[in-house]
């Protein structure tokens, strides 16, 4: 089974220290195994796999309400986070002249979605001091990521969302980089997506949106499909008489998932959320963050610095290199030597999990030392 530290279930994975997984996490055996079932029940069954599909879901909704701390009937399934930001932002029942607050430095997943919706974007500055000043000018919906893709910095969600109902205004965060690598809970929030693709270590094509209680109704049905009624699926089961086209639309947010979605990648993050909550998620920031102050205290050169900031710290470590530094030479001279890392926007970002082991701490400084000298 799963355990920290060990890469055991990721018996393919080519990098002898795997940090990218605020990218792109490997798939560990159980998934590859969850999805080869899920075929195979397609490839002979056909339509006899969808029961087993349909519970399947249901289990999902269940286990990402475990990892979001809410309730499963608040909890769509999506295609990913793009998806859960556009679906509020199309289906908000927006008024003339409404300001949605945006950040600097956002992954643009959450920006775009919002400038699409004709209303006018404002951007706060990354470390949110202006937001009270902007919300007493009126803010109708603050977007904001739980972790930022960039530097890595945890945004205290529970204490901006408190401040933003004080001035009336909605909150929509993105946990992409959040939900699997540190505890988190929707709490206050109005909206919350994620995918599964990073932390929660399943495939591409599979996300969640969570969306308040007190948030379902006033949410237009702009977004409807046949899956989107009460009772939808009656008239392929019940008998005649069930084809009917006037039924309500479900009051909860499944009224998002709309038809058809890829049971691959559901089955893919059911099988990843296992090994999650099985090896815990307290355990794996504890893990992450010793494996982070290794590196962190180890990858000192000159003209280099750590955005890492105390009480703020994530699954992320960034490194901001002197100016003129060739990044794609970095990042492929590293893979070189077997350190995956990723270089968004002028950084290099190490992102390890579970199953990086602390054993690999000496290799990556090692790599980097060698590299750095390699073009100096
Ligand atoms: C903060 C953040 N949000 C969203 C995404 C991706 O969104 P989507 O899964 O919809 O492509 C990423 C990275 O790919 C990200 O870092």
């Amino acid at each position: 089974m799963a355990q920290l530290g060990s890469r055991r279930l990721f018996p393919h994975l080519k990098a002898a220290s795997y940090l990218n997984h605020a990218g792109v996490s490997p798939l560990s055996t159980p998934v590859v195994e969850a999805v080869q079932k899920s075929l195979a029940a397609l490839a002979g069954e056909g339509v006899g796999a969808v029961p087993e599909l349909l519970s399947m879901r249901f289990r999902l909704r269940c286990k990402l309400s475990w990892m979001l701390g809410c309730e499963a009937e608040d909890v769509a399934l999506t295609t990913g986070t793009s998806w859960g930001v556009l679906a509020i932002a199309q289906n908000f029942p927006w008024r003339q002249g409404d300001r949605i607050a945006c950040v600097e430095g956002e992954f643009p997943t959450n920006v775009t979605p919002w400038q699409a919706t004709g209303q006018e974007v404002i951007f706060l500055k990354p470390d949110f001091s202006d937001l009270e000043m902007q919300l007493k000018r009126g803010i109708r919906l603050l977007a904001f990521s739980a972790v930022s893709f960039q530097t890595g910095w945890l945004h205290p969600w529970r204490e901006i969302a408190q401040l933003a109902h004080q001035y009336e205004c909605e909150v929509f965060v993105d946990a992409i980089q959040a939900v699997g690598v540190l505890p988190f809970s929707v709490g206050e929030l109005d909206y919350v997506a994620g995918g599964a693709h990073k932390w929660l270590m399943g495939a591409e094509g599979c996300g969640y949106l969570y969306v308040s209680p007190r948030r379902q109704a006033q949410l237009h049905r702009r977004w409807a499909g046949w899956l989107s009624h009460q009772q939808a699926v009656d008239f392929l089961f019940e008998g005649p008489g069930h084809l009917r086209y006037d039924r309500s639309l479900r009051e909860d947010p499944q009224f998002l998932e709309i038809g058809s979605s890829s049971a691959l990648s559901q089955a893919a993050l059911e099988a990843s959320l296992n090994l999650v909550q099985f090896v815990g998620v307290e355990g794996i920031f504890a893990h992450v963050t010793r494996y982070l102050d290794e590196l962190e205290a180890q990858l000192s050169f000159p003209g280099w610095f750590s955005l890492r900031q105390p009480g703020r710290t994530s699954g992320i470590l960034s490194l901001k290199p002197p100016p003129g530094t060739d990044l794609a030479a970095w990042e492929k001279a590293l893979r070189q030597r077997g350190v995956q890392i990723s270089t968004p926007d002028g950084l290099i970002r190490l992102a390890p999990h579970w199953p990086n082991s602390l054993e690999e701490v000496p290799l990556v400084v090692e790599a980097f030392q060698e590299v750095q000298r390699s073009f100096l």
